[in-house]
């Protein structure tokens, strides 16, 4: 027999050499290429259609997916209305942020009603107990198993024919076919391809945890987001109680829902309306604070976005941004100087979105802009004044989706002002709600100052 062959991976990335490097030939790491053995096995790529045979795309035969519930409403929003028969869903976030947890309270709840295993490489079937008895889930039937081996697990599997398992965590799990360590990149990634055939050909619904490290990749890695069917995170920092799941990736529902939940002695709560989460209280309006309304998913949500002016005292002004992208941040500098004569070329500037939380979208765009001047010039922006809309390079302020409804949310908090982009202007008035429509940024800085 010939030697096996050594194909060397990216821990980063996951991207493969032939021989060794220095630098990660996919991602440019530095010194990231760990040895692992070379699959040749064709069962690798097993296919999904017995026959391999090619048809019609309309011929196909498809039944609507049945989807349990797990019960927990704002992880099923994320899931897209819950689990479906053969799907695999991978769950990430830092150490400590509640996976376990979570998944415990969804397993507890799902076996009321259906056959689940917890499969745990990291906790003793002891720990686990525990945490069920602090939680005051115990009088659930869930069956639990501690095992890293995946040839045990996917044996159990097999015996046990659970309609949902748990994987706690795939970076425990180890195939006896690899000689690397456990968390390698080559173990993870063959262990997750294999609970993934076993899923898709049993039917059974796998949640997998995983663990991401510091750099925000998913410890090695990032190739497990290809081979599974959804990808949940966590976000939010572990000092707030919040603790957010955003969908990245969805093959049966939207991504970029939001699910929302509050960290509590007895596990994780569900916060079904998260619209004043992420507000804080002044007792008197203070200069730097503008509230936005984002929409995440198929919610709208206000967020209090702050920023800090200062007197750069270095040639090189520090731009920072906590929850809002940070390029934008100097592209925006450069509209507001260009558009509205307003610099900060000589000023510090630090933006926060309140809470922890993550906003993408440029809707955000607008209150960035109306916090930074409200915070240089040290005036405050108007009490109960809601803000949102996209600010384009010329200078224009541009409609966003969903104004209607954004609109609607903050009205129902007592929000009595809006700035809003000229085509979000509603037909119908609001109740309770005087709009500004503004075209230009200028027009929003004067109407908001
Ligand atoms: P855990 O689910 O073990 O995190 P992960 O699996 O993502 O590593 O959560 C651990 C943290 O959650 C721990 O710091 C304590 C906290 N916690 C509570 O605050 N209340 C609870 O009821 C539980 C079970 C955990
Ligand atoms: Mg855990």
């Amino acid at each position: 027999m010939s030697k096996a062959k050594s194909l060397y991976s990216c821990s980063a990335c996951g991207a493969t050499s032939p021989k060794w490097q220095g630098q990660c030939p996919g991602c440019g790491e530095w010194n990231t290429l760990v040895e692992g053995v070379a699959e040749s096995r064709a069962s690798r790529f097993e296919a999904l259609a017995a026959d391999g045979a090619v048809r019609q795309l309309h011929e196909v035969e498809t039944a609507e997916l049945p989807r349990t519930a797990t019960g927990m409403a704002e992880l099923d929003r994320v899931l897209g209305g819950g689990l479906v028969p053969g799907g695999v869903v991978l769950i990430g976030g830092d150490p400590g942020i509640g996976k376990s947890t979570l998944l415990l309270q969804a397993l507890t709840r799902l076996a009321q009603a259906h056959k689940v295993l917890y499969v745990s490489g990291e906790e003793s079937p002891q720990q686990i107990a525990l945490r069920a008895k602090r939680l005051q889930l115990e009088s659930a039937p869930v069956a639990l198993m501690a095992e890293i081996g995946l040839e045990k697990i996917l044996a159990s599997l097999a015996k046990e024919t659970p309609q949902v398992a748990v994987i706690d965590s795939i970076q425990t799990l180890y195939t006896e076919t690899l000689t690397s360590a456990p968390g390698s990149v080559a173990q993870v990634r063959e262990c997750a391809a294999q609970l993934t055939r076993f899923a898709k050909r049993t039917g059974t619904t796998i949640l997998l945890v995983g663990h991401v490290t510091k750099e925000g990749a998913l410890a090695g890695p990032r190739v497990l987001e290809h081979i599974v069917d959804a990808v949940l995170y966590f976000e939010g920092d572990t000092h707030s109680s919040f603790r957010l799941i955003r969908a990245i990736k969805n093959r049966f529902g939207a991504v970029n829902e939001l699910g929302v939940f509050a960290m509590t002695d007895r596990g994780l709560r569900e916060v079904s309306n998260p619209s004043a989460l992420f507000l804080s209280q002044h007792a008197e309006p203070v200069a730097g604070s503008c509230v936005l309304v984002t929409q995440e998913g198929s919610r709208p949500m206000l967020v209090e976005v702050q920023a800090l002016v200062d007197d750069a005292h270095s040639p090189q002004p520090k731009r920072l941004t906590v929850g809002l992208e940070q390029n934008r941040l100097a592209l925006l500098l450069a509209v507001l100087h260009r558009h509205a004569g307003i610099a900060a070329f000589d000023q510090d500037v630090f933006i926060n979105a309140v809470g922890g939380v993550r906003i993408n979208e440029p809707a955000a765009d607008l209150a960035v802009l109306l916090a930074i001047v409200s915070s240089l010039k040290d005036r405050p922006l108007p009490e109960k004044l809601v803000v949102f809309g996209e600010v384009g390079l010329a200078g224009e302020v541009r409609p966003v989706q969903r104004g209607q409804e954004r609109l609607k949310e903050a009205a129902k908090l007592g929000f009595t002002h809006a700035i809003v982009p000229k085509a979000n202007r509603p037909r119908q008035a609001i109740e309770g709600m005087t709009i500004t429509a503004v075209e230009r940024l200028a027009d929003a800085v004067d109407a908001a100052l």
